[in-house]
């Protein structure tokens, strides 16, 4: 299937989400009443790529860069489709919590070196950063290796595109490390041929994704990309495939896609706007993420937040205050992380927002 990007005209919001400086807006479900949040112990990174010193052996420099993940701020499954996948409607936007990358050009004339920090995370053909490199040679019949260095932050089985941003961040530092052979828009088309959560990474960062989710359309980000957020999320994954077998197409929300895209516009996140149709199956599948929810909801209630499921689970996301709660602090078993929304200009890759070091 083919990807297709709309070039609609985006505004790129630059502004600064330094604590000390801009507050940040958030619009409020109830009365539209605005929200002052102000970013947690935020600080704009400005480097793109550092280049530092590849392992012995190399012989060349290793470039570094951000994988980003992402969250669905409104996810709509349309139809299932007879082969097996789901058309959605979902409002994509990446985020600042993510995974770093190095990559070198290997002299190795067969085969890539992948190292990876989390030794449950395969690191042959069947990883999507090789996956994505394997991709990028048979498109541009370019025959280079490479050394790749992943250190994982984003958890897996949680809704947050973690390894998708990593075969994105993969193709775009390939084509760099290359002289640039292909264009974005090349990357984006190829990006569909590999999974359905790919091609957002290579919109602006707020995307509306249609048919697998490869379909993207940039759009303007829908909040202030200072509004503080947290993402919570409990030990046990969510298996995509697993939840999206367990939908119920007849309990899906009835919302015009269209219609929630011009309320976040308007008025900002709600809980009428921010729906996930595959919340109801991952709540099925795993019910101790619905008593999550829950939890968090009352706890964050007196900070006007609204909390939701992002993808198929399973990371629960609070829009409009990063403070964590003291119950998500208290348990350990809870990976928890503040975030914020991230955009970045074409010919140029994601930075986070947080100094999480
Ligand atoms: O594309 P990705 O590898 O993320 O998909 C994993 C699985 O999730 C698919 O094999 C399919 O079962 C399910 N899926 C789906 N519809 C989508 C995306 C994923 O049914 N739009």
């Amino acid at each position: 299937m083919s990807t297709r990007v709309c070039l609609a005209p985006v505004v790129v919001s630059t502004s600064s989400t330094s604590k000390t400086s801009t507050p940040c807006r958030l619009r409020d479900h109830r009365g539209h009443r605005p929200v002052v949040a102000i970013g947690a112990s935020a600080r704009r990174l400005s480097a793109l790529t550092v280049t530092r010193a590849a392992p012995s052996g190399q012989g060349v420099d290793a470039r570094r860069f951000f994988s980003p993940s992402k969250i669905n701020l409104f996810l709509r499954i349309t139809a299932r489709r007879p082969d097996g996948f789901h058309d959605l409607a979902s409002l994509f936007h990446v985020v600042d919590l993510g995974d770093d990358m190095s990559f070198a050009k290997s002299s190795s004339e067969t085969k890539d070196t992948l190292i990876c920090n989390d030794p449950t995370i395969p690191t042959d053909e069947s990883n999507l950063v090789i996956k994505a490199l394997n991709l990028f040679r048979a498109k541009t019949g370019i025959e280079q290796y490479f050394w790749i260095e992943l250190d994982k932050k984003v958890p897996h089985g949680a809704g947050l595109g973690g390894g998708s941003g990593n075969a994105a961040t993969t193709l775009f530092a390939a084509n760099e490390l290359c002289g640039r052979p292909a264009t974005e828009a090349d990357l984006l088309e190829w990006s569909g041929e590999i999974g359905s959560d790919i091609s957002v990474f290579f919109s602006n960062g707020a995307a509306y994704c249609t048919g697998r989710g490869e379909i993207v359309e940039n759009v303007e980000p829908p909040l202030d990309l200072g509004t503080e957020m947290l993402l919570v999320k409990p030990p046990m994954g969510c298996s995509t495939p697993a939840i999206f077998k367990a939908l119920d197409l007849d309990g899906r929300s009835t919302a015009d896609p269209l219609a929630l895209l011009k309320a976040i516009g308007d008025d900002g996140c709600s809980e009428a706007v921010c729906i996930n149709d595959l919340e109801a199956p991952a709540f099925t599948v795993l019910p101790e993420l619905a008593e999550l929810k829950e939890s968090l909801k009352q706890a964050t209630a007196d900070k006007n937040t609204i909390v939701f499921m992002s993808g198929s689970g399973s990371t629960i996301v609070i829009v409009g205050d990063d403070d964590v709660p003291a119950f998500v602090a208290e348990d350990e078993t809870l990976f928890k992380a503040p975030t914020r929304l991230i955009t970045r200009k074409p010919g140029e890759w994601y930075v986070p927002t947080l100094d999480r070091r």
